[in-house]
């Protein structure tokens, strides 16, 4: 079954380039997800559309404010059964990574609510209760980039949408240790020679090679990953 996702966006242009190209395309294709594209600001009461307001107490830029995020928010939570898993992108949410893409891929239905100008209204958090997920200790102006790198992340991984030739198994992080190095023509650049097991072809000594490797570039690049 194709994963069902929803983006609640104040601008859902952004997404037009990411959803055409490449692997969101094919997975789009292939059928193996379904997006869709919700404009929060479609939900708003106000009669000039408006969807954020200046902060209670001062301070520079606006609030999202709480109606049309909540109405757009059970609006698409209740077009699919079941609900799905409710996300938020925001700065001090649940750091991103490999293992909860996994994660994410293995949903029926997923939910990710983009931020603007300063954040939402934290009563938003209060009323929908969603999880919420940060991309990295940086503050990017919308979620929209988030969103996309979860999305991208987690479409990589549903089945049937990279072809063997570009499996995920082997990438950094799916065993808790870094990819291998790569090579390709010419065998020889400026001097530099593709690494010899690598031309002779046997499969056993490039394995052996490629595992030693990524456990070195492990202990250097990323002494932290669990091995
Ligand atoms: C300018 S940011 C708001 C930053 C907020 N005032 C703060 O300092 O935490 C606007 C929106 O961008 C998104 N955003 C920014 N940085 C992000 C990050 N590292 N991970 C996920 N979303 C992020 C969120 O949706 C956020 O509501």
């Amino acid at each position: 079954m194709a994963l069902r996702l929803d983006v609640l966006t104040l601008f859902p242009g952004i997404f037009s380039g990411f959803l055409a190209e490449s692997i969101p395309r094919i997975a789009v294709e292939k059928k193996a997800v379904e997006v869709r594209l919700h404009n929060i600001r479609a939900w708003s009461a106000d009669k000039h559309a408006k969807v954020d307001d200046r902060p209670f107490g001062g301070g520079p830029g606006m609030v999202m404010t709480c109606q049309p995020l909540v109405d757009a928010v059970e609006a698409a939570l209740a077009m699919r059964s079941p609900p799905g898993r409710l996300v938020f992108l925001t700065p001090e949410g649940r750091r991103f990574d490999q293992q909860l893409a996994g994660e994410l891929s293995r949903e029926e239905r997923l939910i990710l609510v983009c931020g603007r100008y300063e954040g939402f209204d934290e009563r938003v958090f209060e009323l929908l209760k969603p999880e919420r997920l940060s991309i990295g200790d940086f503050v990017l102006s919308g979620g929209e980039v988030a969103a996309m790198a979860v999305m991208d992340a987690v479409i990589r991984l549903l089945p049937g949408v990279l072809g063997s030739a570009e499996s995920a198994a082997s990438d950094s992080f799916a065993n808790g240790v870094l990819d291998h190095p790569h090579y390709t023509q010419p065998p020889e650049f400026r001097g530099l020679a593709v690494p010899e097991v690598l031309r002779g072809g046997n499969h056993a000594w490039i394995d052996a090679w490629r595992r030693e490797q990524a456990l070195a570039r492990t202990r250097r690049f990323r002494p932290d990953l669990p091995r």
